[in-house]
């Protein structure tokens, strides 16, 4: 069969926000301490306030637009209050969710908002509905966000910050349907109508951007409860929750899977195309507007590897297998970016899809870390909406679209593709039709292996690595080009 792309003369004026390319911590595993934190006293491992230095400035060439905290499951366990002020007056307390083990406070508030300094990105903090209060998730955006003089800004000078951070997005809670509190989402509805109007918005900017917990997967009445009973002014964005499987009910192993698993895999990536065009189609009839927004705060390959959660906190080896979720769930969000406007990875360290793994002093990225640096290209960019013929990857009697892809127009005027074959046995040949785009130049950046399972170690680093793609042939305003088994290419076109 013929692969055949398509750069459209649509003008879309749709701008692929640089949010859908968020991240996400939480108090999991090792994803905080022993992740990002390390502790101020640490004096065998580099860091700025008790933050690595060697991850923060792997994050920073990332450009990493947003990060999530405190959850995830914990955001609705955390009471933000346990963690500020001196560090030796913070009470332990245990984390529930994640293994029972002593949470000290020592990554609090102040700790994770000064790191969002660090790494130069908007933080997005997950308030507490499930165990907490109105008021005490009303005190927490007053404390973070009010200049002038009051009970919890006060409380914050005190602690050490004069200036407020000016956080915009905030969490309403967590999945609420599960471990948010086990909610229908008529009683949700209803609650997060009384926290999101207490959750002032001190500067009268309409700058406070509340998102409401949504759906897991397709749960479609999730979204339609809250699209009807929620109104506009008071939710700029609903949540969708999705991670690629295996099969819920089938632990695997984050290296060494079988061509069904890595097929399972990526059926259940590529049925995030289905979740956010039919959430897009529910949010379309009650919003034609496109006043609220899609945030899928939580996407990324899960293998539940033995031992499973617990004691295993969620650690995962991440090869090209990864590589292959994350280019092709990076293609769909860009491709629906007029509503999914922010997303986030689960989770930036040691956790789930990580694009870091650190182990004592040694620190290693990902293959997902390679792709998201390869795709930051497409940050604020305005999206080229395309035309897609692709070959199918079949097993037994199943079949998805080998190949994805995406396209954008930077401000300086450059053209970027992105393409993603996922099929583990065929190279594709494609032929790109760039429509109206003149092109002189071709350069390209290819991630791929020999091996579907390589990954980084911490022995060898620089396995898996994006080198130069020279597979272009221009003919006219036709471009040529050969995409390997189990790759991620990005063209540039000048
Ligand atoms: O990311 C791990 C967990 O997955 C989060 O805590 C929860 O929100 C989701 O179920």
């Amino acid at each position: 069969a013929q692969n055949h792309i398509k750069l459209t003369d649509q003008q879309s004026e749709v701008t692929i926000n640089k949010h859908i390319y968020g991240h996400f911590a939480e108090h999991l595993g090792r994803c905080i301490y022993d992740g990002f934190y390390v502790g101020e006293t640490n004096d065998s491992i580099s860091n700025t306030a008790g933050v690595r230095n060697d991850v923060i400035e792997a994050l920073k060439k990332l450009q990493i637009p947003n990060l999530r905290w405190p959850g995830g499951c914990f955001a609705d366990t955390y009471h933000w209050k346990d963690g500020i002020g001196p560090k030796e007056n913070r009470p332990s307390i245990v984390n529930n969710w994640w293994g029972g083990v002593t949470e000290d406070n020592s990554f609090g508030t102040h700790d994770f908002l000064n790191m969002c300094e660090l790494l130069g990105t908007e933080a997005y903090l997950a308030g507490n509905v499930g165990s907490g209060e109105v008021q005490e998730l009303a005190d927490w955006v007053q404390y973070v966000n009010f200049s002038g003089k009051s009970p919890m800004s006060d409380l914050r000078r005190e602690n050490g910050r004069e200036e407020p951070w000016n956080v915009k997005f905030w969490g309403v809670g967590n999945e609420a349907w599960g471990c948010g509190g086990n909610m229908t989402a008529e009683y949700y509805s209803d609650i997060y109508r009384k926290y999101a109007t207490f959750m002032a918005d001190w500067d009268n900017s309409g700058g406070l951007y509340r998102i409401a917990s949504g759906a897991s997967s397709a749960d479609y009445h999730w979204t339609e409860t809250l699209m009807k009973k929620v109104p506009s002014h008071l939710m700029k964005g609903v949540a969708l929750h999705h991670y690629a499987v295996i099969n819920w009910n089938q632990k695997g192993s984050s290296t060494d899977y079988t061509d069904e698993q890595y097929f399972k895999t990526m059926q259940s990536a590529w049925f995030m195309n289905e979740l956010v065009e039919k959430h897009t189609a529910i949010m379309d009839k009650y919003d034609p507007q496109g006043k609220v927004d899609l945030v899928v705060d939580e996407w990324g390959g899960w293998y539940e590897v033995d031992p499973g959660t617990n004691p295993g906190f969620l650690y995962q080896q991440n090869t090209m297998r990864d590589a292959m979720i994350a280019g092709m769930t990076l293609n769909i969000f860009n491709n629906h970016a007029k509503r999914v406007k922010m997303a986030n990875l689960a989770q930036t360290i040691n956790v789930l899809q990580a694009v870091i793994l650190t182990k004592g002093k040694d620190m290693i990225l990902t293959p997902t870390y390679h792709v998201m640096e390869m795709y930051k290209v497409h940050q604020d960019a305005i999206l080229i909406p395309i035309e897609l013929q692709s070959d199918n990857y079949k097993y037994g009697e199943d079949a998805i679209p080998a190949l994805s892809a995406s396209a954008s127009k930077d401000k300086q005027g450059k053209v970027h593709i992105s393409v993603v074959n996922v099929d583990p046995n065929e190279r594709k040949k494609v032929s790109l039709d760039l429509g109206a785009v003149h092109v002189k130049k071709v350069a390209g950046r290819i991630l791929t292996t020999n091996d579907l399972r390589e990954h980084n170690t911490f022995e060898q680093p620089k396995t898996v690595l994006p080198k130069e793609y020279n597979e272009a042939k221009l003919q006219g305003n036709r471009l040529e080009v050969d995409i390997p088994a189990h790759s991620v290419v990005v063209l540039e076109l000048i």
